[in-house]
């Protein structure tokens, strides 16, 4: 598949059909995926791929939770109650994201990814705001995995709520202490027609010449 192809045409992926992933296709994309850039090419990165079936029920337990208080605060769960009161685009967002939390079950591969904290190249830590540097030692790799995973024809979403049940699910899965957990990545074969496009924001909505808000033209 071709690289901008892929880059531009790599959606969320929420449901997925109950064929079986061969792990040589996810061993090819980890292999792709590796390439990625870290600080000090520490590449912290660690994968667990997860197919049993009591352990993919035990993640969707651990999910679950924290899916419903997202769904409380952000207003999702009105969307749900009363989706003809809110714009059907969000509505549609909501509702499949929904549909996929509670059938994380069924999803045939769960890719948890965390990374080595000693392995973080932390440079805005002293800024006294929100630290978001640490993430970029392990994002690349995760967005190269998902655009891999595309390139071998599989569905996958990334989520970041399994995060706060870091505890249980290093019990879970016997993830060392020294591993924080990054993200959630559910794979299969997608259920649906790949789409055309993408719904995002143009260039000139984000990206500016010379000072901020200055147009590139
Ligand atoms: C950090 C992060 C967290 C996300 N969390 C969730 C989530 O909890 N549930 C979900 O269904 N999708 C989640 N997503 C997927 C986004 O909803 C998705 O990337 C966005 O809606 C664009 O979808 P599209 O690529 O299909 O157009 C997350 C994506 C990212 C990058």
């Amino acid at each position: 598949m071709d690289l901008l192809e892929a880059m531009r045409c790599a959606p969320t992926s929420r449901r997925f059909t109950t064929e079986p992933v061969p792990n040589e296709m996810l061993v090819r994309a980890l292999d792709s995926a590796r390439y990625a850039p870290s600080g000090g090419n520490r590449q912290g990165w660690r994968v667990i791929v997860v197919k049993d079936a009591g352990r993919r029920a035990a993640l969707r337990d651990l999910y679950l939770p924290y899916w419903r208080a997202y769904l409380q605060h952000t207003g999702g769960a009105l969307m749900l109650a009363d989706p003809e009161s809110f714009d059907p685009a969000r509505v549609r967002m909501v509702q499949r994201a929904d549909h996929y939390a509670r059938g994380l079950a069924e999803v045939p591969v769960h890719l948890v990814v965390g990374v080595r904290l000693e392995d973080l190249a932390v440079t805005d830590s002293e800024l006294g705001r929100q630290s978001i540097v640490g993430g970029a030692s392990v994002y690349p790799f995760v967005q190269n995995l998902l655009l891999a995973l595309r390139g071998e024809g599989l569905g996958a979403a990334m989520t970041t709520l399994l995060v706060p049940a870091e505890g249980d699910v290093r019990r879970l899965l016997e993830i060392p202490d020294e591993i924080a957990l990054a993200a959630h990545i559910g794979v299969g074969y997608r259920a649906e027609a790949w789409p055309r496009r993408l719904a995002r924001r143009p260039v000139a909505e984000f990206a500016f010449s010379e000072r901020y808000g200055e147009p590139l033209t």
